[in-house]
């Protein structure tokens, strides 16, 4: 953080004192103005519901350009990582700073592999949710419940901890979602298989049964792991700030984590890919193609409450790089599947081609997002429509981890307590009941 040569002079028209305001400048993206002596000199506080305009910390980690519709994780574009590298080295590239060295990999991948397994106590956590219980639901539970396993290692202020946490996290979210499924469908749980790789052994702890043996789909794996990349972190998205504003408090960053997964599961979030697909399932359903028009008819009528799922975003105001990514993730597999007829993908691309040429949607810089296209590939591969955000999840708990390290490893971080602008009832005196 950079001070620039350039200060902010804040004025009052009532001729209040006037004070300076320092101004960052960062490596790249919007400087930010100083606000912390605000208060103390002012006795104003700063308005910013949603924080449209806000900062809320100084992170290394990830970039993102709105305008270009450009996404860097530690300085690579989205584009060549999804391309040159898998999701353990983008782990690696998003913890530690750098893409890993071929031991650096080998280590990284063995410590992971040797944490997938969880303790057998939470298959007993698990009976306690209804068969037919959101995943999410699920999840949020499961993840807090880590919690209670780990006394040995929660110190955050340890790095140490703070590390193998993250490690036990990453490790052991896909073995968590695929209980959740397993347990969801009354089938048996699938233990993980340390040959395979992170992808890999998802799937297979996924679809397996003890039945017979499971042969895992290169083409598959090779997509769940793009798509793992392309959802691994987002820079200050509301789950990830709900994560740093909960680990602030000092609490263990399974508890942490658990919020962010919580956070994530809202519709204008990560539950935005469950609620994209069942949105094309139902213009489908009452016609196709046919019934786009009519459907952005809704759309545009503030009175329907209907918003074009996949669509929008508080930061792109371009194309979201990753559902470019998505898009030809996509197109591939479906090809591979022979499911390139597949009338969801053609509704999709029918559906975007009309949206962004329609006045309502170009006025208002809407595009699709990573949400639009990452539930027809999910689909295609057999995940349950229910499963789409707790694998949003799995793949995020990597960003939430790591922008919660960089904060407690910050010297300087505190508890976040932001303030309010109070509308409410002057002070006023309680009556006696018999007189209100
Ligand atoms: C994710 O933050 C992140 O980085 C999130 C994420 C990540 O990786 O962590 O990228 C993942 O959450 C992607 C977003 C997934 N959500 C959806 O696809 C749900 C549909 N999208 C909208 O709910 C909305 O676009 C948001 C929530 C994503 C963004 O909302 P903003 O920034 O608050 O924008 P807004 O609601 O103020 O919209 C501006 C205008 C409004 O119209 P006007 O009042 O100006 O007339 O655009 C309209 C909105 O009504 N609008 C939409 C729309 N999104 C915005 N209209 C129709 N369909 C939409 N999808």
């Amino acid at each position: 953080m950079t001070p620039s040569d350039v200060k902010a002079t804040l004025s009052f028209s009532d001729g209040s004192p006037s004070m300076e305001l320092p101004i960052y400048k960062g490596t790249i993206g919007p400087e930010v103005i100083d606000i912390r002596k605000l208060y103390g000199q002012t006795g104003k506080f700063t308005y910013d519901p949603g924080f449209l305009s806000t900062a809320s910390c100084n992170s290394s980690i990830t970039y993102i350009d709105g305008d270009k519709g450009e996404l860097l994780y530690r300085g690579y574009p989205i584009e060549q990582l999804a391309v040159n590298c898998d999701f353990l080295e983008t782990c690696h590239l998003l913890l530690y700073g750098e893409l890993p060295n071929v031991e650096q990999k080998s280590s990284f991948v063995n410590r992971v592999t040797h944490h997938t397994m969880v303790n057998e106590q939470m298959h007993f956590f698990l009976r306690g949710f209804r068969r037919d219980a959101h995943p999410m639901a699920v999840m949020t539970g499961l993840v807090g419940a880590l919690s209670a396993f780990y006394h040995d290692s929660t110190d955050i202020n340890n790095a140490e901890h703070r590390e193998i946490a993250a490690i036990r996290l990453i490790a052991k979210m896909p073995t968590l979602v695929s209980m959740a499924y397993k347990y969801s469908v009354g089938q048996p749980f699938i233990y993980p298989k340390n040959d395979l790789s992170y992808a890999g052994n998802f799937m297979r702890m996924m679809f397996a049964t003890p039945c017979e043996d499971f042969t895992v789909s290169p083409v598959i794996e090779r997509a769940l792991d793009r798509i793992f990349i392309l959802h691994a972190d987002h820079e200050q998205n509301a789950s990830t700030s709900t994560v740093r504003l909960c680990g602030s408090s000092g609490t263990n960053p399974f508890a942490a984590i658990a919020a962010g997964v919580a956070c994530l599961w809202g519709p204008a979030h990560g539950g935005a890919n469950e609620a994209a697909l069942n949105m094309l399932e139902d213009i489908q359903r009452q016609g196709g193609v046919e019934k786009i028009g009519e459907f952005i008819g809704k759309v545009k009528d503030k009175n329907s409450g209907i918003k074009l799922m996949g669509f929008g975003h508080r930061v792109y105001k371009n194309y979201d790089p990753r559902a470019k990514l998505m898009r030809e993730t996509c197109h591939e597999v479906l090809n591979e599947l022979g499911l390139h007829n597949d009338p969801l993908f053609k509704l999709a691309m029918a559906l975007e081609k009309i949206a962004l040429e329609d006045d309502y949607f170009v006025a208002r810089k809407l595009y699709p997002n990573v949400d639009f296209y990452s539930g027809i590939v999910q689909r295609a591969i057999g995940i349950p429509v229910s499963l789409f955000t707790a694998i949003f999840a799995l793949a995020r708990t990597v960003g939430w981890i790591a922008q919660l390290n960089e904060m407690i490893a910050d010297p300087e971080y505190k508890i976040g307590r932001p303030r309010q602008l109070f509308s409410g009832a002057a002070p006023r005196t309680v009556k006696p009941i018999g007189e209100r």
